[in-house]
């Protein structure tokens, strides 16, 4: 029988983890599995989801917007997902499909490995914007020992909202005003808002207080450099493009379906740029 697994979007165009998945289904040399688009409108969401496997899915990746409605729509998931109440990654066990969610895996991973020596430890980390990037990235700072979390964000209330839902036990809410006093003593700075995508408006937060030894990361990547990172590394920042984090997040789910741990290289990487320029 055929493994099949998904990604469930509306729209799911777009997304790169068919080729992300794929790609690693051939290099392992996976005969019986393929990986394919479920594009799914939101009030069919709930059914897909729990007859995944009536559908022949053993598997599946979830994207916007179903993240918290595919959570919602699951009896059993992990205790990251739990925390977060959203899904990115669904997988089918013995007592039967779980939900679980490597967002805030493959932002951690794609850090340590791109700035090798990185610990959250290190200092207080910033977080520019409080959705569900944002959620997934404190929460797994956190986990990690972020000794601080420094939440940037225009709309005050929903900063509030994130540290309440995730109990952050050392979060720190600055209004946008504020921004400056956050980057004092901080060790890392993150963009997860979508300010700096192609086509957006970018930060235009003040770097001047920001240690020059802090990190700077965007999950933006596209473009792989945004503005914010571009600024930072002519100040002497280290910076970290966010497309690792697209593919440090897929390694979870593909082990838990295959059985295999697969490799984020710098082909894949170079894989997926390439898809990315030819859009
Ligand atoms: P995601 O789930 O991908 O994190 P989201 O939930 O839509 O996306 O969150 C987008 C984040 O970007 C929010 O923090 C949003 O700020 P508000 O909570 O104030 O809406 C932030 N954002 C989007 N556009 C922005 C802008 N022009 N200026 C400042 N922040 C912006």
């Amino acid at each position: 029988m055929i493994r099949k697994v998904c990604v469930i979007g509306w729209p799911v165009a777009h997304s790169r983890s068919p080729l992300i998945h794929n790609y690693w289904i051939e290099t392992h040399g996976i005969a019986d599995a393929v990986y394919e688009r479920l594009a799914v409108k939101p009030e069919d969401l709930a059914a897909t989801v729990t007859r995944l496997g009536a559908h022949g899915f053993i598997g599946a990746n979830v994207t916007v917007p179903h993240k918290e409605a595919a959570f919602a729509a699951l009896s059993r998931h992990d205790a990251v997902a739990k925390r977060l109440k959203a899904v990115n990654t669904i997988v089918t066990t013995a007592e039967g499909l779980e939900g679980r969610n490597t967002d805030g895996y493959g932002f951690i991973a794609n850090l340590k490995d791109r700035a090798a020596g990185w610990h959250a430890d290190k200092g207080p980390a910033v977080i520019l914007g409080a959705g569900g990037a944002a959620r997934a990235i404190c929460a797994a700072l956190e986990d990690e020992g972020a000794p601080e979390i420094r939440i940037v964000n225009r709309t005050r209330a929903r900063a509030e909202g994130l540290v309440r839902d995730l109990r952050l036990k050392a979060g720190r809410i600055y209004a946008g005003a504020d921004a400056a006093a956050a980057l004092k003593g901080a060790a890392l700075l993150v963009n997860t808002t979508t300010l700096g995508m192609k086509g957006e408006s970018e930060v235009t937060l003040d770097l001047d207080p920001l240690p020059k030894t802090a990190l700077v990361t965007d999950i933006v990547y596209t473009p792989l450099e945004t503005g914010l990172l571009r600024r930072a590394r002519d100040r002497g920042h280290q910076t970290v493009d966010g497309l690792g984090m697209l593919l440090h997040q897929a390694v979870p789910g593909f082990e838990a379906w295959f059985g295999v741990r697969p490799q984020v290289t710098e082909t894949l990487r170079a894989l997926v740029l390439a898809d990315m320029a030819g859009k």
